[in-house]
């Protein structure tokens, strides 16, 4: 099918031969102790080498961020190791790829803190969400996420650090780029929602207060990588994670005026509905289009035809597809020829081997 989809773009200072974008997946595989990336994780990059640009696995930029069992790390020196074997191994195969830069907030539990300490967040909420820790077979377990405790105001600047601290740690580590993680209800969404921030210091109250943690934590990516290798991903009216984003357009609109004015290399917008949220609207994607000239991705339900049309309306410049990157790593060579593509084993997604990670059948 011809479609602006195969057409090379400009992000930042690469060209990327087609915007077909793999998303950032989650997959907890990480070698333990540690959170480091597995040996495996080099196949399995490596065979999806073929995107546009791959978005690494969201990857904790400290121990108090992380959330789930076995994600992956960027703060260690042995984690710098192994995404240094992973960027190799796309770089040879002709790949390009950036880092997912995370922290959770209360998206977690006490067992997968520092201490047994309990999870951080804008407020100390109780909130209705479950995370996937380790059970006692090895095997992932959902459980209750704990009420968080809020972050004092003198904390901050050390986690800003950590934004900066992980950035330099990716350029080490052989990334083209890094994205940080600014949707889902993890932590930065944590605190741009009025619903989850009740806080009463300057990063709470007003919509830019709000903002302001965000901001922060992406100026200090920029403080230590230019702008064209940072992006930011958002997800304005995101209710994953039981976020309650009611001004969530508000916010995306203040935000992305934000971002133009430190001339990101990109706004990767996940849209709400592959996690049963709303459909933004074609109001919403032209009001934030006009706010922000950089590339902007979309994600989120994305299908060939929902990716050329979002283009060909000039909302979009790339499409990022994540369920279709599990099971199809050679994804572009099939939505160009019109192939079947493979069904997930979404009962694989999360922890174990190779099976449902590298053994996804390439065409023939
Ligand atoms: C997940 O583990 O399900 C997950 C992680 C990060 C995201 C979204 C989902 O941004």
């Amino acid at each position: 099918m011809s479609s602006p989809v195969f057409t090379p773009i400009t992000l930042g200072n690469m060209t990327l031969p087609n915007r077909i974008i793999m998303a950032p997946l989650t997959r907890m595989r990480a070698v333990q102790p540690g959170d480091i990336p597995a040996p495996i994780s080099q196949t399995y990059y490596e065979q999806r080498a073929t995107a546009g640009l791959i978005i690494s696995e969201a990857s904790q930029i400290s121990p108090q961020g992380k959330g789930y069992m076995a994600t992956p790390g960027i703060y260690s020196a042995e984690q710098v190791q192994g995404w240094k074997s992973v960027t190799q191994a796309v770089h040879k195969a002709g790949g390009r790829m950036a880092i997912q830069l995370w922290h959770v907030g209360r998206v977690s539990h006490h067992s997968l803190q520092p201490n047994q300490q309990l999870p951080v967040s804008a407020s100390a909420l109780p909130y209705e969400n479950k995370t996937t820790i380790m059970g006692a077979d090895g095997k992932p377990t959902r459980v209750a996420c704990d009420t968080p405790r809020a972050l004092e105001t003198h904390e901050i600047p050390e986690l800003i650090a950590s934004y900066h601290k992980a950035t330099e740690l990716s350029r080490e580590a052989g990334f083209d780029m890094v994205e940080v993680h600014a949707a889902h209800g993890y932590l930065l969404h944590q605190f741009q929602s009025a619903e989850s921030n009740h806080r009463t210091d300057i990063y709470g109250g007003s919509l830019e207060n709000r903002a302001r943690l965000t901001l922060e934590a992406l100026d200090a990516s920029l403080s230590a990588w230019d702008a064209q290798h940072v992006g930011i991903r958002i997800s304005p009216l995101g209710i994953f994670n039981g976020l309650n984003d009611r001004d969530g357009e508000a916010m995306g609109l203040y935000l992305a005026e934000e971002f133009q004015k430190r001339k990101i290399a990109y706004l990767h917008i996940s849209e709400p509905d592959w996690a049963g949220g709303p459909v933004l609207s074609d109001e919403f994607r032209k009001a934030m289009r006009s706010r922000f000239s950089g590339v902007i991705i979309g994600a989120g339900n994305y299908t060939l035809e929902k990716a050329t049309r979002m283009i060909e309306s000039g909302y979009i410049d790339a499409a990022a597809f994540g369920r279709p990157y599990i099971a199809n790593p050679d994804l572009v060579r099939r939505l160009q020829e019109g192939a079947a593509l493979n069904p997930t084993r979404p009962e694989l997604f999360y922890g174990g081997n190779e099976e449902g990670y590298t053994d996804y059948p390439f065409l023939a």
